[in-house]
């Protein structure tokens, strides 16, 4: 055949063109059709290889493999259940892409009753070709025009009104209502839009509008639309089938095989997006000469090519070509063929469907013909309606060749346990061509023989099935509204953050002055660092974070040598008497000399002791009050030295040398400060917060002044027990407050510190439940429960690398079964409850720097921060938060955070050490 020229454009429009003067019908002529039409004859071994190679690339795109490109999309597209039949409310849809140049605005009321259906109201729009082909902004402008056009027209309520829109076209979806247009495929290309979110664009076009206050909830492809709207039958419906202008289908594949998602439980609906298949061992063979023609003065050359083979855009198409081709070889229509036969897109897919339908009769075909110029005697019509039924024949077959592997790869997916579904069908080729789907079904049948398979038409063209996932998206938005009202309170803006610099500087001026402050600003007697000439053996306690640890610390002149054993402290000693939680203390020390072989000797022991003491020397220590888990009795204003030394000394066997006792930041401090000399402020994240720094002594109050520094135990942790704090407090701040074992104290800390984190979650959660937000709006027992949130499940479940399938195992693991949105949504509480932390603990050490420099008259200042504690290690983000934060509040700080690795003892120990040379000197 003449394959080369484009049929439509060879000869001016205008002129009747004939092959031959009054052309007798060539004798082979039924020989030439044959020829023609065998073209489109596809053999079952042909559509079982389409059926097996279409299943390859499904499952290559499933697993996300980039090379070679899958020829298939496998598109998520968030919708995750099929209906459940009780969504209700009134709904606007907008279709898009899905009728070729036309646009469909239907008002649909979902009553929530099973069964009972409300007739939607719909109205149809032509999109000028103008606009298919324009500018983008142009056809949302055009689509923001129909809707309010829609709306003017129709008495419909005008409150709240929410849209799903229904957009045809291949988009990488990652919620309900975010849709990137990957490419333009059947008769659009709008400049500006592929690579856009389309929901944004609507959006936008609504805002330039201004008719109507419309928010736009979901965007579905028809393939979804059509599967959702099926109404719950015998069977689940769970593949949606769309043969309009192009051609497509969304099944249900079990999420765990997305690779492309997060989640890895239930299911989710993936659009193939088929239209783009081709592989050229089995498509190759099928291809006519037509089909290319067909395909090289499409819009998209090269691009959907098995689309090209059954849409309805095109078979009217391919019909057109094969009658020019016949024409042209004298076959048909006496050898002439018309302006009309000879443009493109003459024959509409309406034509074909009548042409090939017998019920329709000859008259009609003439009719047809005749409206395209032609003059067709009697056996014209029987030979194009054979032309017909060989290009929808193929059509059908390749549709359901690649249903097939659809349903092979369900059934793949679901361990091939039998498969009984139905599939939603929909489109004008589905609808208006009995035949066509006659055939789909029997070729299904055939190729798909152990699958017990149903079709049902769609309902209101997909319209419902719109509606369905737009009240679902609905629902989830209005989910997020709660869930961001209920964490706005967390996120603080640098104002606020501002505000509370200042007000710890007020604070902390204040406490350093004497007069009443929530900062007690506490000296610690530690005046000098370590200048590297200590030396020797010394024992370390480290009592107050996660764990308490003795240590031997050997400080020689190659450096510092650390061995430690980490003991327990029961709840109930921590809670018990004082003069039980000493002598396990005496104890601990006990095993861990006999361990390292050192009973008997008396080394110089240095006590980490992280909790409020006012010192009165280097080694007396009355402790204020107990924070943290910490609260056994007889021991507030008693010197812990003290008692530390009666329980040795009910323990007679031991002798001890405490020599220093030493807050945690403090220790941290001069730990880091052995490495760094200008490490002058001492940061604790951990199981409680506070800080420490290096003030001039003439500013410590108590003290006789002098030149130099001490290092003064701010006791942070207390910040805005005066009430300075409530502005920014929560009410989860005050039920955690309220259930801690000291109501009202340590404000800030419950704010930062990580035994609290966790606490402020699960009150969120809780909140968050009862709001309907979470678990379905069902209390969890397990909720109720305290401290089952730890701060390690925070930094875990913030960690980045951990998809959110790991925070759901980790919460499972907690008893709290969650479905993916409530993951999600436990995720962002942690976030906005650590980031609040973080800027908190940023803003608390932008208001020591700035202190520390203006006192001591600097322009800029340089300076390191020592920290440890274990939520500032182990979480993902609030190191780098900090920091940030003080950028932000103290510009003119160069501040560098060292973090402590060896724990505040080897601290502890340096201060000892320290105070021995000294010692040592003054005696020489
Ligand atoms: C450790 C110190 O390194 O950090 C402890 O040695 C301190 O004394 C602790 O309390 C803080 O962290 P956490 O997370 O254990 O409270
Ligand atoms: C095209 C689109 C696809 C759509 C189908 C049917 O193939 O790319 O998204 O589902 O047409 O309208
Ligand atoms: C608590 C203690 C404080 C300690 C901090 C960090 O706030 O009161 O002394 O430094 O926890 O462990």
């Amino acid at each position: 055949m003449d394959a080369a020229g484009p049929a439509g454009v060879q000869q001016g429009a205008g002129a009747l063109g004939c092959s031959q003067e009054a052309s007798p019908r060539p004798a082979d002529s039924s020989g030439l059709v044959q020829e023609c039409l065998q073209q489109f004859k596809v053999t079952e071994a042909q559509l079982q290889q389409i059926q097996a190679s279409l299943l390859v690339s499904m499952e290559q795109a499933l697993r996300g493999e980039a090379s070679p490109a899958p020829a298939v999309r496998m598109l998520p597209t968030y919708v995750g259940s099929i209906p459940h039949g009780t969504e209700q409310g009134d709904f606007l849809v907008l279709e898009l892409g899905a009728k070729g140049a036309s646009l469909r605005v239907l008002w649909v009321t979902l009553t929530g009753i099973e069964g009972h259906r409300v007739e939607p109201r719909s109205q149809e729009f032509v999109i000028p070709q103008e606009v298919m082909l324009g500018a983008g902004q142009q056809l949302f402008d055009f689509a923001a025009h129909c809707l309010s056009e829609f709306l003017d027209a129709h008495p419909v309520s005008r409150q709240g009104l929410q849209l799903g829109l229904s957009f045809s076209f291949p988009c990488h979806q990652t919620g309900l209502d975010r849709s990137t247009l990957i490419s333009w495929t059947k008769g659009f290309r709008c400049s500006g839009v592929e690579g856009q979110d389309v929901v944004q664009l609507l959006r936008d076009a609504i805002q330039r509008q201004g008719a109507h206050s419309v928010e736009v909830v979901a965007v579905v492809n028809d393939t979804v639309g059509t599967m959702m709207g099926c109404a719950p039958g015998l069977r689940p419906c769970e593949v949606g089938l769309v043969v309009d202008t192009g051609t497509n289908a969304c099944y249900m594949e079990e999420a765990r095989h997305v690779a492309a998602l997060d989640d890895d439980r239930g299911r989710m609906c993936v659009s193939v997006e088929w239209g783009s298949f081709r592989d050229d061992a089995a498509l190759g063979p099928l291809l006519t000469a037509f089909d290319r023609t067909l395909d090289r003065e499409s819009l998209n050359p090269g691009a959907q090519r098995f689309e090209k083979m059954i849409g309805g855009l095109y078979l009217g198409e391919l019909v057109r070509l094969v009658l020019v081709h016949l024409a042209r070889r004298g076959v048909l229509f006496g050898g002439c063929t018309s302006p009309a036969l000879l443009s493109r897109g003459s024959v509409l897919l309406e034509h074909v469907a009548e042409m090939e339908d017998p019920s329709a009769g000859a008259a009609r075909v003439h009719a047809i013909l005749q409206g395209l110029g032609l003059s067709p005697d009697s056996s014209d019509a029987e030979l194009v309606r054979h032309v017909c039924a060989a290009v929808c024949t193929r059509a059908a077959q390749l549709c359901a060749a690649a249903l097939a592997s659809v349903l092979s790869r369900m059934q793949r997916g679901r361990e091939h346990r039998a498969l009984r579904v139905a599939v939603a069908t929909g489109g004008r080729v589905c609808e208006q061509h009995p035949r066509f789907c006659r055939i789909l079904r029997e070729t299904v049948k055939v190729l798909a023989p152990e699958c017990d398979v149903s079709f049902v038409p769609s309902v209101d063209g997909g319209g419902r099935g719109v509606a369905m996932v737009t009240a679902v998206a609905a629902r989830l938005a209005s989910h997020r509204r709660l869930l961001e009202e209920t964490l706005a309170p967390f996120r603080l803006s640098r104002e606020q953050l501002a505000v509370v610099q200042a007000q710890m500087r007020e604070a902390m001026a204040k406490g350093l002055r004497g007069e009443a402050s929530s900062l007690r600003m506490l000296p610690t007697y530690v005046r000098a660092t370590p200048d590297g000439s200590e030396r020797g053996d010394f024992l370390a306690l480290d009592l107050g974070g996660t764990n308490f640890r003795v240590l031997l610390v050997r400080v020689a002149a190659g450096g510092v040598q650390i061995t430690s054993q980490v003991y327990s402290i029961p709840e109930c000693v921590a809670q018990g008497s004082g003069q039980q939680l000493f002598d396990h203390i005496v104890d601990c020390i006990v095993d861990f000399q006999q361990k390292q072989g050192l009973s008997g000797q008396s080394l110089p022991l240095g006590f980490t002791f992280s909790f409020p003491c006012r010192q009165l020397g280097l080694d007396q220590g009355i402790l204020l009050n107990w924070t943290k888990g910490f609260n056994a009795s007889d021991c507030e204003g008693q010197d812990i030295v003290r008692l530390l030394r009666a329980a040795i000394g009910r323990r007679q066997a031991v002798e001890l040398n405490v020599v220093a006792i030493v807050n945690d930041t403090v220790g941290t401090m001069m730990s880091c400060g052995y490495e760094d000399p200008r490490c002058e402020i001492g940061l604790i994240v951990g199981t409680g917060t506070n800080a420490c720094y290096m003030e001039e002594l003439r500013n410590v109050a108590g003290l006789t002044g002098g030149p130099g520094r001490m290092c003064v135990n701010m006791e942070w942790g207390a910040f805005g027990d005066d009430g300075s704090l409530d502005a920014l407090s929560t009410c989860f701040d005050a039920s955690v407050d309220r259930a801690s074992i000291n109501p009202g104290k340590q404000r800030f800390e419950k704010m930062i510190s990580g035994m609290y984190l966790g606490e402020i979650v699960r009150h969120v959660l809780l909140r968050l439940t009862s709001l309907g937000v979470l678990f379905r709006g069902q209390q969890m027992g397990r909720l109720q429960t305290r401290d089952i949130f730890k701060t390690k499940f925070l930094s875990e479940i913030e960690s980045d690398s951990l998809a959110l399938r790991q925070v759901r195992a980790i919460l499972e693991d907690l008893g709290l079964p969650l479905t993916s949105d409530d993951a999600l949504v436990v995720l962002e509480v942690c976030q906005a409850v650590s980031q609040r932390a973080a800027r908190l603990c940023g803003a608390g050490v932008a208001a020591v720097a700035e202190r520390m420099r203006e006192s001591r008259g600097l322009e800029e200042l340089a300076v390191s921060v020592g920290v440890d504690g274990t939520l500032y290690k182990l979480h993902p983000h609030f190191s780098s938060l900090v920091a940030a934060t003080v950028r932000e509040l103290a510009p003119r700080c160069a501040v560098t955070f060292l973090q402590s690795e060896d724990g505040s003892g080897k601290g502890a120990a340096l201060v000892t050490a320290v105070a021995c040379r000294l010692a040592q000197k003054t005696r020489v």
